[in-house]
């Protein structure tokens, strides 16, 4: 049989670069793997194929009834896009009702259309459940960057999984660590590392171990009176991270702040704190901040710390990770917050009107997956700049040695510091 066409694969809508691929040699030893243990399709789960090469292989090869997870928006426009374009499946409109869906619950639905196979339902997407592992007894795995995101993961396979289920999963061997076989041995009865091929190196862990009562994730810490839950995928766990922090001093909503500034009656008083160095800038924003966007929410500190400073504000989070999502719905609901926050899963808030924020908050990504790539945090500020009502405003947090001053000038419009540390650096671009 001739090797599926890899290469056509693309990796829209994400970042695209010479140096970027859809596919790399870990997609093709897992295929290789799953096609000489010889599974039927619907005994196959695939989590993690970043850009649909695992799935659409497998359904080239014949497979059908695959059941895949990808986390990130992007990744699941890319699969549905390359399924179109190899006909290998018509259409995939996306997971049904997620943003309405709790984590946890099942909900998948055929994700490809008639192909060329003449299958109705080659594959079906789900989250990160019970129906995408229930009876599965392969589970091909994209090695995640995090040991959490690993953790909850190899939870959920012990967890749901068939018995004698089996996890293949796969890296680049530069990215790979021991610290991953220790967190699959606390799943699995048995981990064995093969030998690298390709610059990229199987792991096979089997047997699988009873599942504790309650999940590992989500996780959740207090922050001065601000709660953060985070899924094992969402950036920086339940920690506040310190370039976030930094930004919600600056804008006068960090947690100590609020505490400072709550009323007599225990109440969050609408107006912040006076911002490091000059506040004034702050009390306008109080007037003109009804629609708050924060855009790549991970966990949701900071539209969460917004929503506590500003009761009327009407606050968006959306992030591209189903992870993140899930952490920050589950964060505005620790915080009293559910009505407040609406929470989307959707890549650089692409479902959100243009021009309809009033001010969007940002810490960009400065990592594209494993390879330094300033192109996400470009993304995200075309976005915000087409989310930001003319005079709206962006504020942006980031590395001191990104100087991405003149980037957000011309791409949002006037930018200025409001607050440098050696590490981070906080603007404020003006929406032209
Ligand atoms: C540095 S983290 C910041 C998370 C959170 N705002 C905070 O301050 O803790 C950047 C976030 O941007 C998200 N992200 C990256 N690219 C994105 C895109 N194209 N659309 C939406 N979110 C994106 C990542 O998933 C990640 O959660």
């Amino acid at each position: 049989m001739p090797e599926f066409p890899y290469s056509r694969l693309r990796r829209w809508p994400d970042v695209e670069a010479d140096n970027l691929q859809a596919y790399d040699a870990t997609d093709v030893l897992l295929v290789e793997r799953a096609l000489a243990l010889g599974f039927p399709g619907e005994e196959i789960a695939v989590i993690g194929d970043e850009y649909g090469a695992i799935t659409l292989a497998l359904t080239d090869a014949g497979l059908r009834g695959i059941r895949v997870h990808q986390d990130l928006a992007t990744g699941r426009r890319a699969l549905a896009r390359n399924a179109a374009e190899q006909g290998l499946g018509g259409s995939v409109s996306g997971y049904p009702d997620e943003d309405a869906e709790p984590r946890g619950v099942g909900g998948g639905h055929a994700a490809a259309g008639p192909d060329r196979l003449g299958s109705p339902t080659p594959f079906v997407a789900h989250e990160l459940d019970g129906d995408l592992l229930t009876g599965a007894r392969l589970v091909l795995l994209q090695l995640p960057k995090s040991l959490a995101e690993l953790e909850e993961i190899a939870d959920a396979v012990a967890r749901w999984a068939a018995p004698d289920a089996v996890l293949v999963a796969g890296g680049r061997v530069k990215h790979m660590t021991l610290g991953q076989n220790e967190v699959l041995g606390r799943s699995f009865g048995r981990v064995q590392a093969e030998r690298a091929e390709r610059k990229s190196r199987l792991v096979v862990a089997s047997e699988p171990l009873p599942a504790p009562t309650e999940p590992p994730f989500p996780v959740t810490a207090e922050h001065d009176g601000l709660t953060l839950v985070a899924h094992g995928g969402a950036f920086a766990g339940s920690r506040l991270d310190i370039g976030t922090r930094v930004l919600l001093e600056v804008l006068g909503v960090a947690p100590e702040a609020l505490r400072q500034a709550q009323g007599p009656r225990g109440g969050w008083v609408a107006e912040p704190v006076e911002a490091a160095g000059d506040g004034g800038w702050v009390a306008e924003l109080v007037e003109a901040s009804r629609t708050v966007i924060d855009l790549g929410c991970g966990t949701g500190a900071l539209a969460a710390s917004w929503a506590l400073a500003h009761p009327d504000a009407r606050v968006i989070a959306t992030d591209r990770s189903a992870a993140a999502a899930a952490s920050a719905r589950a964060t505005a609901a620790a915080n009293g917050l559910a009505g407040r926050i609406t929470v989307t899963h959707d890549d650089a808030g692409s479902e959100l009107a243009d021009a309809s924020a009033d001010v969007v908050l940002l810490n960009p990504p400065f990592h594209l997956g494993t390879s330094v790539h300033t192109g996400a945090a470009t993304r995200l500020f075309e976005a915000a700049a087409r989310l930001l009502r003319p005079g709206g405003e962006l504020f942006t947090v980031f590395n001191s040695s990104l100087g991405y001053r003149a980037e957000l000038t011309r791409i949002v419009g006037a930018t200025e510091q409001l607050h440098r540390t050696s590490k981070f650096t906080v603007t404020r671009s003006i929406r032209r």
